[in-house]
């Protein structure tokens, strides 16, 4: 039996990943840690400047490169495989973290918001993943899988009380999506699990906190949101061998939050 230590099982070192959405909030997060434990991190968001920013940021800890792109669009999309192929032979992590919410009361819901919503939440994830699987594949193997991490939410697990139902249903699918693509990937060394947040400080959740963070900390079982390192922290476990066994889960990072009926 070959022994292996904390810096070898938890070691996301030289790995190369994509983090969609990896300029600002949770996506930043995680690519942050990412690079600050030696990966080469791809970030990729809509803004350029922005994202071209963030990048050079990161790689003054670090190995960050900026592909900006709109993958809510087959055009975003093709354009950032495309950028990604002419740089790499091989993508050993892609985290599918980029997301929108829309927030309307049900009767009123408009079918831009819907489609908006569904487009990027739970489309993207699923033609990215597809496009990307040729690399992936160049990393994958059943001792050393490449990984496919998917960012959903407490949201799709349990009905919240905000005026989000399209969001909830992309999460929902977000999830059940995992669970298909781990099993579509039968074999072929790709694990495909699912992180499920609950709330952490981003421009998403800006004005919710601003009115109720000290409610929704109050009911949170840990008494706090998500804070830095615990997306990262989970992001690295399932990237690196500890989390190899891992796979078609769907793992809550929200201090208990789902357990409760209401927020
Ligand atoms: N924050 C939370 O409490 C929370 C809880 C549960 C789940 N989540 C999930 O976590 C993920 C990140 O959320 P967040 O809170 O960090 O949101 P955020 O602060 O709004 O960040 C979203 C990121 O995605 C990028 N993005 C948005 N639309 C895009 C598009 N069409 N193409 C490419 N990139 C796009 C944004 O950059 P550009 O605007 O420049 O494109 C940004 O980098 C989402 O999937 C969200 O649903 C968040």
């Amino acid at each position: 039996m070959s022994s292996l230590h904390n810096n070898e099982l938890f070691s996301v070192k030289d790995k190369t990943v994509l983090v969609t959405g990896g300029s600002r909030g949770i996506g930043l997060m995680i690519a942050r840690t990412l690079v600050e434990n030696g990966a080469k991190v791809y970030i990729s968001s809509r803004k350029a400047a922005v994202c071209q920013a963030v990048a050079e940021e990161l790689s003054k800890i670090g190995n960050c490169i900026a592909i900006p792109a709109d993958i809510s669009t087959a055009e975003g999309r093709a354009y950032l495989v495309n950028a990604l192929k002419e740089q790499e032979t091989g993508l050993d992590v892609l985290v599918n973290n980029a997301g929108a919410n829309w927030g309307a009361p049900f009767k009123d819901y408009p079918e831009s918001g819907y489609d908006k919503v569904m487009d990027l939440n739970v489309k993207s994830i699923f033609f990215l993943t597809q496009d990307l699987l040729p690399l992936l594949l160049a990393k994958a193997s059943l001792e050393q899988p490449a990984n496919v991490i998917n960012i959903g939410s407490i949201d799709g697990m349990r009905v919240s009380t905000l005026d989000n139902s399209a969001y909830g249903v992309s999460k929902a699918a977000v999830h059940h999506l995992t669970k298909i693509l781990a099993v579509k990937m039968q074999g072929k060394g790709i694990t495909v699990n699912a992180v499920a947040p609950g709330p952490f400080r981003s421009k998403m959740t800006e004005s919710m906190l601003d009115a109720f963070q000290k409610q929704v900390e109050g009911v949170n079982p840990m008494k706090r949101i998500g804070m830095d390192g615990d997306m990262g922290g989970i992001v690295v476990f399932l990237a690196s061998r500890a989390g190899s066994y891992v796979n078609g889960a769907v793992i809550p990072v929200d201090g208990g939050m789902h357990l409760l009926s209401m927020v």
